[in-house]
């Protein structure tokens, strides 16, 4: 099925045949495993507190040989309340990585995931990228990552655009190409409480797209895992953790007033219907942040004495959602 319509898509580019325009959703129509509406309904049905609340984790960029000591240090031998490993996701760029140890991430049971080979600066490039530039982006670089950190290829099955510049229908249309599951660069504001849940491309989406453009068009079986937004103390919206800034945020040598705004965002999620909860930073902010960290620490700490809350790679996810 899919393998198919990966075949029409790829005549259809190369006849340079534009993509079939998204139609509203069809709930009757779009049904889990391999479809589901955009909208904040918890899959399955379920009831807010039969529901696990997942917290995603995820790191982006180069992994060297400075930033793996923050790695181990908050992640080797945590567990969750039910004494499974916890996961994390990697979102890794080519440039500066370090091979070996991206397999050792993934060895300890991690998820690896892409974040382009260039990460170019230049954020025009993203913002008009072809299928073919997405290609050598994400395409190239699965074989490259599976490649060189021996993971099986298979295994890669997430992309994040660099400085989440959506590409329209460009990369989802890649992923669709070589079957790849999903893409978590979209940030939603309008969808945070409750938040929006993942979802297929096979109908039109109801998200917002603070970083146009965002795809339009019918893109069966690629998921959008929509990066839902944090909230600082001034009402502003921040799509990764590092990305709300002073004085909007507690003082960044404040654990405890750190450690209580973790817990804020977290609760409208957890108390609300359970949306993934995403801790989305950069390495270098907890490590140049000592209290941010510790307040971090505190907080994963917390959940794994919680029955209902999972710290999981997004691969994880969507085990649970497809079902
Ligand atoms: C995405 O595809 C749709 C349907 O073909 C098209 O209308 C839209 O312009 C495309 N988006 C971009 C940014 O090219
Ligand atoms: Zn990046």
């Amino acid at each position: 099925m899919k393998l198919w319509v990966a075949f029409l898509m790829l005549v259809a580019a190369t006849l340079g045949q534009e993509l079939p325009l998204a139609d509203q959703c069809d709930a009757e129509a779009c049904r889990l495993p391999d479809c589901r509406c955009s909208g904040t309904n918890i899959p399955g049905g379920l009831r807010a507190r039969d529901t696990p609340q997942f917290v995603l984790l995820t790191f982006d960029d180069a992994v060297n040989v400075i930033n793996i000591e923050t790695y181990r240090r908050l992640l080797d031998g945590r567990r969750n309340s039910n004494q499974c490993q916890v996961g994390a996701t990697f979102f890794i760029n080519h440039e500066y990585t370090n091979y070996v140890l991206v397999n050792e991430l993934y060895n300890k049971g991690h998820e690896i995931a892409l974040h382009s080979i260039t990460h170019r600066t230049d954020q025009n490039f993203w913002r008009e990228a072809s299928v073919e530039d997405m290609r050598q982006e994400f395409a190239d670089q699965r074989i490259q990552m599976a490649h060189f950190a021996n993971i099986p290829y298979n295994q890669i099955q997430g992309v994040r655009m660099p400085f989440l510049q959506m590409t329209g229908n460009s990369t989802f249309q890649v992923m669709s190409e070589i079957d790849m599951t999903y893409d978590c660069s979209w940030p939603t504001i309008s969808h945070v409480s409750p938040g929006m849940w993942p979802y297929t491309l096979d109908y039109a989406s109801i998200q917002d797209c603070p970083i146009p453009p965002c795809p339009t068009a019918s893109i069966p079986g690629t998921w959008v895992l929509p990066m839902i937004s944090w909230i600082d103390q001034a009402g502003f919206f921040c799509s990764m953790a590092d990305a709300c800034f002073p004085p909007n945020t507690p003082d960044r040598t404040n654990e405890e007033a750190w450690f209580r705004f973790i817990l804020t965002n977290f609760e409208r999620h957890y108390f609300n219907n359970r949306a993934p909860f995403g801790f989305y930073v950069h390495e270098w902010f907890l490590s140049t942040n000592p209290a941010i960290e510790r307040a971090f620490i505190r907080f994963m700490d917390m959940i794994a004495n919680l029955h209902d809350v999972f710290l999981v790679s997004f691969f994880h996810t969507f085990t649970f959602s497809l079902k």
